[in-house]
């Protein structure tokens, strides 16, 4: 990623980062608002250029009491932040090139009465956003305010991360959406702990990352999911380019979080983007009740999982969807990747013939009532552990 050109967003304000910076430069302004008179000391982490504290030190009455220091890691960014405030004669804002992930970049910094964490937490894992919330208490003085934002794209974290600054003892003083970000600012309540060296607090892998067993083409056709200009085959060769496999949880967050979907997960999802971003396409989920054979087992999913296919075979239920396209609708299954997909013509069902029933408004219930009443459980089980332990790349 390339984090100088990434700003390029900032230059219209209504853009998607430009109306974020709105927002977190109206909350900052706020929290600067409310502090008893004295010096102010503010930390940015990964602070980019500086836009949000540098735009809102340029005319704040408070400016001559901030001293401020921006951590960002590309060069570039470190020396327009730094000119930037010199230009306005901020002499108290120091943008240092530095790597943020490690509490050693705020010594002699922290405590802040400020903290500000924009555009980190969409940029790594959820475990790191839990563990970078736990420790912002060290780079935090009594009292501090921190100012944080996160994309609300799937996976949306945005509910466990206000969650998380309840947990780490943050009120929440202002929660704000500008889509697709929110933006928050908490207040901490408790007292704040020494910041202590050599503490990890994230690795900032970028979004792209976040799926480290996909191939850079894969990852690319799923980056479609982030954007929000993506068209529809973008989103449907995102959903097929995923790969195949049962998510630790079965729910979209935990295989979105995993890149790791079956067919229930992948057309619930597109079912419901397509619903968001093309309603004209009228996405409709449909179960087919079918019986799979070891051959097609095979081919599908390989040989391990072909085993367990008993010999007269087992029924299962299989998910796809239908779409409203050049009036008519088609099938779509974007179960497996293959071919690409030509926006037009029918995407072949993975599955063999079968009885159709389209999903009504709880799919998931659904698709539960046709596998209590068709399919035989212990005969299905094997299959669903061994789907579940291969992660099943198809064959
Ligand atoms: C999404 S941008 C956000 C910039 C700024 N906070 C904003 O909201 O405008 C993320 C920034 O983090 C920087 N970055 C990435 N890894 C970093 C690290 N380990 N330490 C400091 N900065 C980092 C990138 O160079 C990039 O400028």
């Amino acid at each position: 990623m390339d984090w100088h050109a990434w700003h390029a967003g900032y230059a219209d304000p209504e853009s998607e980062l430009g109306r974020r910076l709105t927002v977190v430069q109206r909350q900052l302004r706020g929290a600067l608002d409310g502090m008893p008179p004295g010096p102010i000391r503010a930390i940015s982490v990964c602070a980019g250029q500086g836009h949000d504290i540098i735009g809102v030190l340029s005319e704040h009455p408070r400016r001559a009491d901030v001293s401020a220091r921006l951590v960002e890691l590309d060069p570039q960014n470190v020396a327009l932040a730094q000119s930037a405030a010199r230009a306005i004669g901020l002499e108290g804002v120091e943008a240092v090139a530095a790597d943020a992930s490690l509490t050693d970049a705020y010594i002699g910094a922290a405590p802040a009465d400020v903290v500000i964490v924009c555009g980190v937490f969409g940029n790594i894992a959820a475990e790191d956003i839990a563990n970078t919330i736990e420790q912002l208490g060290q780079l935090c003085a009594p009292r501090a305010t921190v100012i944080w934002t996160r994309h609300r794209r799937a996976p949306d974290l945005v509910a466990q991360i206000r969650a998380a600054f309840e947990r780490a003892g943050f009120a929440e003083l202002a929660f704000e959406d500008a889509p697709p970000f929110a933006i928050a600012s908490n207040r901490l309540q408790r007292a704040p702990e020494p910041l202590r060296a050599g503490v990890k607090l994230f690795d900032f892998i970028g979004y792209e990352a976040l799926w480290p067993h996909l191939s850079a083409g894969e990852r690319t056709a799923l980056g479609a999911l982030f954007r929000a200009d993506s068209s529809l085959v973008e989103l449907v060769e995102a959903m097929r380019a995923m790969p195949y496999g049962l998510p630790s949880e079965p729910t979209v967050e935990s295989m979105l979080l995993q890149a790791r979907g079956t067919s229930a997960g992948k057309h619930l999802f597109l079912a419901q983007v397509l619903a968001q971003r093309f309603p004209q396409a009228e996405p409709a989920i449909v179960h087919r009740v079918h019986r799979l054979d070891r051959a097609r087992a095979q081919e599908l999913f390989g040989t391990a999982i072909a085993r367990t296919i008993p010999d007269e075979g087992l029924v299962d239920v299989h998910r796809y969807l239908t779409i409203a396209l050049d009036g008519r609708r088609i099938e779509l299954d974007v179960t497996l990747s293959g071919e690409p997909w030509d926006g037009r013509s029918p995407l072949a069902l993975v599955c063999g013939p079968g009885r159709d029933y389209p999903a009504g408004g709880d799919p998931d219930a659904d698709l539960q009532a046709l596998e209590r009443e068709h399919c035989y459980a212990p005969a299905r089980a094997p299959f669903l552990v061994a789907l579940a332990a291969a992660g099943a790349p198809p064959s």
